[in-house]
């Protein structure tokens, strides 16, 4: 059996202990919520058990798609049982519909549907609020290799072709989302979370947010959101 050892690691949103299986850790999600690269922090009632909940069903349907991911089981509302990768430093964001930062930096309203997807690369380093790179500062800070890169890209975009359809079953838009990969056993696989911190959805229908960005801009009823995501992803 697996037993939760000392606390390895906190971050913004998540607890990560080791466990006596070397290759396993134990994530835990907390409620604490931040923005704009932690100048911005709350809490959002809820949201540990939304995230974990909802990254480990979205983790086991996309491992059906034959996307390797750290999920391994899940322990309690809160906590995960994963594999212990080491994390790529790069945040890989795939975007469908123009917001939040590609719209300011475009020029381009909110809602603009791209003609194909956009593959996004930012450096994982708080202090410098994460900014955005190329593959070729990747390569030349040694933070991943090319095939490393071609996996990730590769992955990436079949997560975003699963995922698009997927939502849009629950008439809900996949906007745009993050993704960290992490190097397991000399493989590439998905780590951290698939949730509403993670990813923009917007209702079709009334094109609500149902995301993080109630959070970030004070939309109001953020713990709405999160239930409501939820609900229609596991049907509760
Ligand atoms: P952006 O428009 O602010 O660049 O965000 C793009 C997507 O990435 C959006 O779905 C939110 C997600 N994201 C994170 O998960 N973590 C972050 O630190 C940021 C800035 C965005």
């Amino acid at each position: 059996m697996v037993t939760q050892t000392e606390m390895i690691y906190e971050g913004k949103a998540k607890r990560v202990y080791a466990t006596n299986d070397p290759k396993l850790v134990i994530v835990d999600y907390k409620d604490d919520a931040t923005a704009f690269d932690g100048k911005k922090r709350g809490t959002i009632s809820g949201k540990g058990v939304v995230n974990n909940r909802m990254s480990n069903y979205m983790f086991g349907l996309l491992e059906k798609q034959g996307i390797p991911t750290h999920f391994v089981e899940e322990l309690d509302t809160r906590r995960s049982l994963v594999r212990r990768v080491e994390i790529v430093k790069v945040e890989v964001i795939v975007r469908n519909i123009v917001a939040g930062s590609l719209s300011k930096r475009l020029g381009l309203p909110e809602g603009v549907v791209l003609k194909s997807p956009v593959l996004e690369f930012c450096y994982k380093n708080d202090e410098l609020g994460d900014p955005m790179i190329n593959e070729y500062h990747i390569f030349a800070l040694e933070l991943a290799t090319k095939e490393e890169m071609q996996r990730i890209t590769e992955l990436a975009f079949k997560v975003n072709d699963f995922m698009v359809p997927f939502f849009e079953k629950m008439n809900i838009d996949l906007v745009d989302f993050k993704l960290e990969f992490g190097r397991f056993d000399g493989q590439i696989i998905l780590a951290d979370e698939i949730s509403p911190d993670t990813c923009r959805f917007w209702d079709k229908t009334t094109k609500e947010r149902l995301d993080k960005d109630r959070f970030r801009r004070d939309l109001g009823n953020v713990e709405g959101a999160y239930a409501e995501m939820l609900h229609r992803v596991l049907g509760e």
